[in-house]
């Protein structure tokens, strides 16, 4: 208790967050014997970790590897992922007895509903058990100055010392749980480079006159392949109101620019042509949209039957609607209008520049003893326990060195 009201009255290391990556970073730094204070806005400490995978928290992917990372430099995160990986948060959560297990694609979700609360409880008893670890919450950061022994801020109006500052405040997605970006001003004011940020993992929404045509498919879900620039992923995509949305989408959205197209194929483990000449030879009386009906949802084999005009049996297709049916299937090409923005985004891509940064402990090269951690710097994962991995990751090497 004495080392922790130290840790209070005289920290050596700030952190700002106490989300994944800034409990990560006090728990390490903490074992090392620096006294740190860690300062939160919201109420409590790991708001986003408790609301995470519907309250299960997928806390990270067995398959981790830079290739699950944007950024403006795809080998920045490489440093850091070699040296905690998956395994190390395994182990922890292990020794805490938190059961889990593997939901699908090397992705771990705790067992238990609500077992993301008991991920919150690990971190902040293991940090607390290092003693030199105390978190104080509801407070509002609002000056960083440099000081002779380090950093000198103001949290809700009382000055605080430390020689190291780590910023973990996260990204700007979902305001309403206390995001911000805060971390990006403190950037700016180092003159540290920051790459635009924007919402990321999010649903993507049609113009009025598209989204009229797609809600009547709304609540339709299939697996799909949708694809622009890089990104390609096969996944469940979802119809909804205002567009589209579900896991494919949400992946691909980070890798959509405001005027993008993106292409999706409704089937992609058959060839509709194939399926049409089967048809044709063993069911030659059946209609369309019943053909249709037996591979995708009968929602939207209605909606592409009757965009194609076709109301005959499957033996009176023409050429051309065979083609028209190719391309509506296999390569539904469509302009979305928007995101719906950081109110619904799981991340947010870009951040702080890792030019900017140590690859190797993520200390800004300009500023000795300023760190940045997790979302706030420019590298986000996919979809899938990635976005951990990397806060643990980022978190563990700022804490060895801050
Ligand atoms: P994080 O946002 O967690 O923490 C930042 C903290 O800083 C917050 O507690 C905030 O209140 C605080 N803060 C902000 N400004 C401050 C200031 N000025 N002073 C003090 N404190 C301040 N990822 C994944 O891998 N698996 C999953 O299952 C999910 N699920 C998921 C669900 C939902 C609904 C969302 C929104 C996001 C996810 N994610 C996810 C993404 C994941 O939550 C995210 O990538 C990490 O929480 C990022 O960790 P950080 O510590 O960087 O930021």
């Amino acid at each position: 208790m004495a080392t922790s009201k130290s840790a209070t009255n005289d920290p050596d290391v700030l952190v700002l967050g106490a989300g994944a990556a800034g409990l990560m970073c006090a728990l390490e730094a903490g074992k090392r014997g620096r006294r740190v204070l860690v300062l939160e806005k919201a109420k409590s400490i790991g708001e986003k970790i408790r609301i995470s995978g519907g309250g299960r928290c997928n806390f990270t992917n067995l398959h981790t590897g830079p290739e699950n990372f944007l950024s403006e430099n795809p080998h920045f995160c490489r440093s850091a992922l070699s040296r905690f990986s998956p395994q190390d948060f395994v182990s922890m959560i292990d020794e805490a007895g938190i059961p889990w297990h593997e939901k699908k694609l090397g992705q771990l979700f705790c067992t238990p509903r609500g077992g993301a609360r008991l991920v919150v409880e690990m971190l902040r008893s293991a940090c607390e058990a290092t003693g030199n670890v105390s978190f104080q919450c509801n407070i509002e950061v609002s000056r960083v100055e440099t000081d002779s022994r380090g950093f000198r801020i103001l949290a809700n109006g009382q000055p605080l010392l430390g020689s190291s500052l780590v910023i973990a405040t996260g990204g700007p997605s979902i305001p309403q749980i206390g995001a911000t970006g805060f971390g990006y001003e403190v950037a700016e004011q180092f003159k540290l480079e920051v790459i635009r940020p924007r919402p990321a993992l999010v649903p993507l929404t049609l113009s009025k006159e598209k989204s009229t045509a797609v809600r009547k498919l709304s609540g339709v879900s299939l697996p799909v392949l949708v694809s622009c620039h890089q990104g390609q992923f096969r996944e469940a995509m979802l119809f909804t109101h205002r567009g589209l949305s579900g896991p494919a989408i949400l992946q691909i959205s980070s890798y959509w620019e405001p005027g993008d197209d993106i292409h999706l194929d409704l089937l992609p483990d058959r060839q509709i042509q194939d399926l049409l000449a089967q048809s044709r030879d063993q069911t030659p009386k059946r209609s369309l949209s019943r053909v249709l009906e037996a591979y995708i949802p009968k929602r939207l084999a209605a909606e592409i039957t009757a965009e194609v005009g076709h109301s005959g049996t499957v033996s009176q297709i023409s050429t051309q609607t065979r083609r028209a049916l190719q391309t509506r299937i296999h390569d539904w090409t469509l302009r979305p209008s928007g995101t719906e923005g950081f109110r619904t985004a799981e991340v947010t891509r870009g951040g702080v520049d890792t030019q900017e940064l140590s690859s190797k402990t993520m200390e800004a090269k300009k500023q000795p003893g300023l760190y940045f951690i997790g979302e706030v710097v420019d590298v986000t994962g996919h979809l899938g326990g990635f976005n951990f991995q990397w806060a643990w990751a980022s978190g563990y090497a700022a804490g060895q060195s801050a």
